[in-house]
C-alpha cells in the first residue's frame, strides 16, 4: 500500500506530482491511500509496492481535459476527490478520450465535483463584501469574512488581487486568511467570523449598486434566496435594503423603466465604471444560477459578451455543445454562420453585444455525444430575468431576436418568425426589436439552393435591423 500525504487540502501541485510518480511506478488506484495532513507532503511514506500493471507510463500523456477537470475537482471538500481523480487518471492510460464520455459514472461524478467548485468560486466573487478598518498607520484596510463550501480560497486569490490591486485587503475564512498590502500576498491561518468587522461606510457603495440593479417587477423572494443563499445574506449589506425594496416594489413598478434607465444613464456619465461593475456582478451571479434544472448537466453558465455600450444586441437561443465548453456565446457551427452573416451585413461583431435567451446548454446524452434539445417555455421564462437585466444595463438601440426562443423570451409570448421578421417591433418595455431566423435554421436546410436563398434573406434582415437603428 502507498500512502500519499498532502500538506493542504488544496495542494493540487503535490497531488499532481504524486500522481505522476505513482503512474510511472504502475501503482493501481486500489493500492493508494490519499490523505491530507498538517505535515509536509510525504510521498510513499509506507512500504513501496511492486508494479501491478503493464507499463505504458513513459508514453502516457495526460490529456488537457483531465488537467482542467482535476484543477477544479481537487478543490472539492469530498474526501474521495484525490482517489477518484487518480482512478480516472489510471483509466485514461488505456482510454485517453475517457473524459469526453459524460455518461461514464466516474467522469460524471468528477464533473459534478468540478462544477460545484466552480460555482463556489463564483459565489465567493459575487457575495464577498469588504468592510473598512483603519490601520495603525492611518491607512484603510478592507476586511471581508467568507465561508466557502470548498477549498477555493487560495485558488480565488488572483481574482481579488487583480480586482482590488490598489487596496489593502484581507479575506478571512475558517480555513485560511489572505492579506494583500498592495504589492504582495500573504497567507495566514483560518479565522473566526468575530475577527471581521461589521458595518461601515463601504456598505453604501454596495447598497447604491444593489438598489440600481433591483428590478421590482421581478421580485421572487424564493429565487432571490436561492441565488444568494441565506448563509451569504448576513455578510451582504445590500440585503438590508430588500424588505424596504419589496415593500415599495408595487409603487415603483410603474415607473421602473424610466427610473432604472435614468439611473443607468446617470451612472454611465457620473461613475463611468458603474454599468461595468453592475454587469460584472450580474454575470458572476448568473454563473451560480440554479433557477431551472438546466444548470445541473451543463458545464457552466454562458453569459452575454460584448461592449456594454453596444447599440445592437443579438439574442440567440441557448449555448450549444461548444459554447458550453468555451463559456462564450456563438462560437460553434451556428456561431460561424452568424459571424459570416453579420460580416456580410456590414456589422462588426466586436461592436455588438451577443447573448442568449437561455444561459445553460440543454442537451440529451447520446453515447458520448450531447444532442441539442430545445428549451421549453418554463426554462425560457426562468432565464428571462437575466436577459432583462442585460437589456436594462445596456439599453441597446436595437435588440435582434435570432429565432423563436429568443423572440419568446424577449416578447413574453410565442411568435411566428416568418410573419414577424423584417420590421421593427416594440418590446414590452418599449425598446426596439427585430426578429429573424436562428442561424442554425440555415445549417439544417438540406437543399443548397434553399440554403443560399435563406442565407441571403437572413443577411437582408440583419442589414434591416442595423438600418432601422437610425
Ligand atoms: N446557438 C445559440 O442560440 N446560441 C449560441 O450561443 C450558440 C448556438
Amino acid at each position: 500500500m502507498r500512502t500519499v500525504t498532502l500538506s493542504a487540502p488544496d495542494d493540487i501541485d503535490a497531488w499532481r506530482s504524486a500522481a505522476r510518480a505513482l503512474i510511472a511506478d504502475h501503482v493501481a488506484p486500489e493500492r493508494v491511500v490519499w490523505q491530507v495532513g498538517d505535515a509536509p507532503a510525504d510521498l510513499f511514506a509506507e512500504t513501496p509496492a511492486a508494479a501491478t500493471a503493464p507499463a505504458p507510463a513513459s508514453t502516457f500523456r495526460v490529456p488537457r481535459a483531465f488537467l482542467s477537470l482535476a484543477d477544479d475537482a481537487a478543490l472539492h471538500r469530498d474526501p474521495q476527490r484525490f482517489a477518484l481523480l487518480y482512478t480516472l487518471l489510471w483509466r485514461l492510460r488505456d482510454a485517453p478520450r475517457l473524459t469526453d464520455d459524460h455518461a461514464d459514472p466516474l467522469v460524471r461524478r468528477l464533473e459534478e465535483l468540478a462544477k460545484a467548485v466552480r460555482r463556489d468560486i463564483h459565489k465567493m466573487r459575487a457575495f464577498l463584501r469588504f468592510r473598512s478598518v483603519e490601520e495603525a498607520d492611518g491607512a484603510t484596510r478592507y476586511v471581508a469574512w467568507f465561508e466557502p463550501d470548498h477549498h477555493i480560497v487560495r485558488a480565488n486569490a488572483a481574482f481579488f488581487v487583480n480586482r482590488f490591486a490598489s487596496m489593502r485587503w484581507s479575506i478571512l475564512t475558517p480555513e485560511v486568511s489572505l492579506h494583500w498590502d498592495g504589492a504582495a500576498l500573504a497567507q495566514g491561518p483560518g479565522a473566526a467570523r468575530a475577527d471581521a468587522p461589521e458595518g461601515d461606510p463601504v456598505e453604501e457603495v454596495w447598497k447604491t449598486y444593489y438598489a440600481s440593479i433591483f428590478n421590482p417587477a421581478r421580485v421572487k423572494v424564493g429565487a432571490m434566496l436561492k441565488e444568494m443563499p441565506r448563509k451569504y445574506w448576513k455578510n451582504m449589506p445590500e440585503t438590508a435594503l430588500v424588505p424596504q425594496l419589496l415593500a415599495t416594489a408595487q409603487a415603483r413598478e410603474s415607473g421602473m423603466i424610466a427610473t432604472a434607465q435614468d439611473r443607468v444613464d446617470t451612472d454611465r456619465v457620473a461613475a463611468g465604471g458603474n454599468v461595468a461593475a453592475a454587469w460584472t456582478a450580474l454575470r458572476d451571479e448568473a454563473a451560480g444560477c440554479t433557477r431551472c434544472p438546466l444548470h445541473r448537466p451543463a458545464t457552466q453558465t454562458v453569459f452575454g459578451e460584448g461592449p456594454l455600450d453596444a447599440p445592437l444586441m443579438f439574442v440567440g437561443e441557448q449555448p450549444g455543445d461548444q459554447e458550453d465548453v468555451a463559456g462564450r456565446p456563438f462560437v460553434g457551427p451556428a456561431g460561424q454562420v452568424f459571424d459570416r452573416a453579420i460580416a456580410d451585413a456590414g456589422i462588426d461583431r466586436a461592436a455588438a453585444y451577443v447573448t442568449n435567451a437561455v444561459k445553460h446548454f440543454k442537451f440529451e446524452p447520446r453515447g458520448r455525444r450531447r444532442i441539442h434539445a430545445k428549451p421549453d417555455a418554463g426554462e425560457i421564462d426562468a432565464c428571462r430575468w437575466w436577459i432583462e437585466q442585460e437589456r436594462l444595463l445596456l439599453r441597446p438601440r436595437m435588440t435582434v431576436a435570432l429565432g423563436a426562443t429568443a423572440a419568446r423570451s424577449l416578447f413574453g409570448r410565442a411568435m411566428t418568425i416568418g410573419r414577424e421578421r423584417g420590421r421593427v417591433q416594440t418590446l414590452p418595455d418599449g425598446g426596439a426589436a427585430w426578429v429573424t431566423v436562428h442561424p442554425s435554421y440555415l445549417l439544417r436546410l438540406p437543399d443548397p439552393a434553399a440554403k443560399e436563398a435563406e442565407y441571403a434573406k437572413f443577411v437582408e434582415d440583419l442589414k434591416g435591423a442595423q438600418a432601422a437603428m437610425g
